[in-house]
Formats: C-alpha cells, sequence, structure tokens
C-alpha cells in the first residue's frame, strides 16, 4: 500500500514522488497534452464516461492520438485499488504526446505518455467568493475549449484570486463577455432566470455544467445559454459556479460586492445533488 496520492504511469505504478516521467516528455516540455479530474465518491469515479469523451475532444483538437480508453481505465483501476478507497476525493489522468524534441514540433513517433494520480480531497467550503481577474481567455485560441495540460494562466489568476481574498478567480473573454473561472464554469441569476455563457464563449464544456443543464431542462427549470457581458457579476441577483468536487457551489462575493444565496442558486444545487446520488456515471 503507498501513501496518497497514488500514480500509475504507462502501466506501473509509482510513489508520487517518484521518477517516471521523461524530462523531454512534450506535455513537461511546452504543455502538450490533455487532463481531466474526476470526483472521487465513496471510491467510486464520478461522470467517467463523460470525462472520458471531453478527453477525447481534447486529444482530437490537439492532433494526438485517440484516447485508448482500456488503457487509461486500468491505469485508473490500478491507482484506485492501491490503497484504501477514498471517501472524497479526485483522480486526475492525462495523456501527452510523450518524448519530444525540445520545442513545438511533435515527434510523429512517439508513443503517447498515460498518467493517473489519485488523492483524498478536503471538502470545499459551502459557498465561495470570486475575483474578476483583469486577463481574459481567448475564445478564438486553438486551444479554446480544449482541456490542455498548459493551465499557467489559470494558475496566475488563482493566486491574484487567493491574494484577493477570494476563491476562485473569473476570466471575461477578448469580447468582454462573461466566460468563466479558473476551473469552473459560472452561472448568474438575471431577471429572475438562470444564465450561463454559451461554450462560444471560449468556456470548457464542464461536465458539471453539462449535466446541471440536462437535468434542468429535465425539470423544468430553465437555464438559459447566451452572451453576458462580463460586468453581469455587479449586477446579478444570485450567481454560482459549477465545477467536478465543487459540484453546484453558490457565491456569496463577486469582489466587493455582497451576495445572497438565492432561490434558484439552492433550487439548482439541490437537483444537482438528489440527480448526481441517482447513478455514478449518469
Ligand atoms: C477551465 C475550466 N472550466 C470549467 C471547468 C469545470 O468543468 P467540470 O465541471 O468538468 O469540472 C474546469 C474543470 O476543472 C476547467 O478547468
Amino acid at each position: 500500500m503507498t501513501e496518497h496520492p497514488r500514480v500509475w504511469v504507462n502501466g506501473r505504478l509509482y510513489a508520487a514522488e517518484a521518477f517516471a516521467l521523461s524530462p523531454v516528455d512534450h506535455g513537461v516540455v511546452v504543455g502538450d497534452g490533455a487532463f481531466e479530474t474526476a470526483e472521487i465518491v465513496g471510491g467510486r469515479v464520478f461522470a467517467l464516461s463523460r470525462h472520458h469523451a471531453r478527453m477525447q475532444r481534447s486529444l482530437s483538437g490537439l492532433g494526438l492520438p485517440d484516447l485508448d480508453r482500456d488503457r487509461m481505465d486500468e491505469g485508473i483501476a490500478a491507482v484506485l485499488a492501491d490503497a484504501a478507497p477514498i471517501d472524497f476525493g479526485r483522480v486526475r489522468y492525462f495523456v501527452t504526446g510523450g518524448p519530444g524534441p525540445l520545442g513545438s514540433d511533435r515527434d510523429p513517433q512517439a508513443n503517447a505518455t498515460y498518467v493517473v494520480a489519485a488523492g483524498p480531497m478536503a471538502a470545499y467550503p459551502s459557498s465561495s467568493a470570486l475575483h474578476v481577474v483583469p486577463w481574459t481567455r481567448n475564445e478564438r485560441a486553438a486551444t479554446a475549449g480544449l482541456k490542455t495540460t498548459s493551465y499557467a494562466d489559470n494558475v496566475i489568476a488563482y493566486a491574484a484570486a487567493k491574494r484577493a481574498g477570494a476563491h476562485e478567480a473569473i476570466f471575461a473573454n477578448t469580447r468582454g463577455e462573461l466566460c468563466e473561472g479558473t476551473g469552473s464554469n459560472v452561472f448568474v441569476v438575471l431577471d429572475g432566470v438562470i444564465r450561463t455563457p454559451p461554450l462560444s464563449s471560449g468556456a470548457l464544456a464542464g461536465v458539471t455544467r453539462e449535466l446541471l443543464l440536462e437535468w434542468a431542462r429535465a425539470d423544468g427549470l430553465t437555464i438559459i445559454e447566451e452572451d453576458l457581458p462580463i460586468e453581469v457579476l455587479h449586477a446579478a441577483d444570485e450567481v454560482f459556479i459549477t465545477s467536478t468536487t465543487r459540484a453546484v457551489m453558490p457565491c456569496h462575493r463577486v469582489d466587493d460586492r455582497e451576495l445572497p444565496i438565492g432561490p434558484l442558486t439552492r433550487q439548482a444545487a439541490d437537483l444537482f445533488t438528489r440527480r448526481a446520488a441517482d447513478h455514478h456515471d449518469p
């Protein structure tokens, strides 16, 4: 049995601090890879099929070979079986272009690198404060909508949010429209209706967002996807974010503006909790 987090690389289990990845792996050298983070609840991975589907889209967008689901599933099973069941945590898995040149070119002969890591997590707070950062998401970027391992923009933005006493940073896109957080999608309530930016804003197709939209539609709760100016965050009656591990998380503050946790946020959160408990792979 190993300590958390446990790591599996290309078919073998390692201690997390072990040297298991090539220093010239293209994922390390230029961030040429795709990743997923899925929630572990009661020892089981939640919504794995949807995470795999999104990883496949990210790999296609990057021009990397298709996801070998059996291979990835083998890695996920191996890290989960390697220690006591994780009651609440996350599994983070990624695929990179494999060992490659020291530049942006890719070695077409290289074997993709498959990595899985899993560990427990502390529960998030029940609500969050948001900080709007001055940097933008580029909705016309080559990587828009892909979950790539190039996440340094998010690292910088998240650090700025923490310095501002907040729990998540929110980006506008280059058109000045509301886009998303560093690791979350964002929803606002305006004129009594829940609204969220469409994927054309450059936001990632969050698995939690996707499930909430589907479940809300089935339950008669209206959520409109529409372009919204970033300033909507300072006018909205309610704001919440969604992500794997946070589920539907109410926001109690946006920058200096305090917000109530309102009825539509509660309805969305309750709906998500109820439906997510029905099935571990919806
Ligand atoms: C940039 C970004 N947006 C949104 C999300 C939310 O997606 P999900 O609900 O699949 O976790 C994530 C996930 O970490 C993300 O990295």
